[in-house]
């Protein structure tokens, strides 16, 4: 990898988008990307790929040193997808939707969790700091993975609401589930990436929250193109 975060003696510009899942940070930073012509890094997807992967070699989940083994092992594989080509594979198999069920989010909390392999991802997340720009999207992409970022973003919603999307969500991708069973795996998933000792979620101290509770995705997207026209 060369020294991506200069170009040029340039700091490539990142804007990030953090918060708890449901919140829409998916959605609106792959639009924002689009936007602005920038790269888009869902980095949920990186630890999902990597509790999918150790899934499949039915690795333990607390294996810090099998699982950095498997980081080395994907992180010279994996191609962010693009609007062009939005599969993410794996061995050459599409794992898009794989990574979606709620088995891999709880496993990709639990592997998330340990601070040797959020270490790990560092260098392989920072990598996609590439020109003109990045969008980001996390829980610590303000926080530690881009704490230089020109503009920081927190997305948030009350559980009951996100619950209720990540509901409609998986249910268009023929995913059945319980919406009062998904209503507590998403507070279990939530109360542990906020516990978390590394790198938990939470807003960057100059994060701009935004609660999009009561507001659609196109209000959303009005709010942050309003932050982002204030900085650029
Ligand atoms: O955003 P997501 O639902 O795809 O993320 C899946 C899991 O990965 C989530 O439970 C927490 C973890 N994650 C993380 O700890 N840090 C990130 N920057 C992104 C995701």
């Amino acid at each position: 990898m060369n020294n991506p975060d200069h170009h040029a003696g340039q700091a490539v510009p990142v804007i990030t988008i953090d918060g708890p899942s449901g919140s829409g940070k998916g959605t609106i930073s792959q639009t924002l990307a689009e936007h602005l012509g920038w790269h888009h890094l869902d980095s949920g997807a990186l630890y999902r790929l990597l509790a999918y992967a150790a899934l499949q070699d039915s690795l333990d989940l607390n294996d810090e040193v099998a699982l950095l083994a498997l980081v080395g092992r994907l992180s010279e594989s994996y191609q962010l997808p693009t609007r062009e080509n939005p599969v993410i594979r794996l061995d050459g198999a599409d794992v898009s939707d794989a990574l979606r069920t709620e088995r891999c989010a709880d496993a990709a909390s639990k592997t998330a969790a340990l601070p040797a392999v959020r270490k790990a991802l560092l260098a392989w997340q920072r990598h996609y700091r590439q020109p003109p720009g990045l969008v980001a999207d996390g829980r610590d992409m303000g926080t530690v993975v881009f704490p230089d970022a020109e503009l920081k973003l927190f997305l948030t919603a009350r559980p009951g609401i996100r619950a209720e999307r990540r509901y409609k969500q998986l249910k268009d991708k023929g995913m059945e589930t319980d919406l009062v069973v998904l209503v507590k795996e998403v507070e279990a998933r939530d109360a542990r990436d906020s516990a978390r000792k590394a790198s938990p979620l939470k807003p960057a101290a100059d994060a701009l929250i935004i609660d999009n509770s009561d507001l659609n995705a196109a209000d959303t997207l009005r709010q942050v193109l309003q932050a982002v026209h204030a900085i650029m």
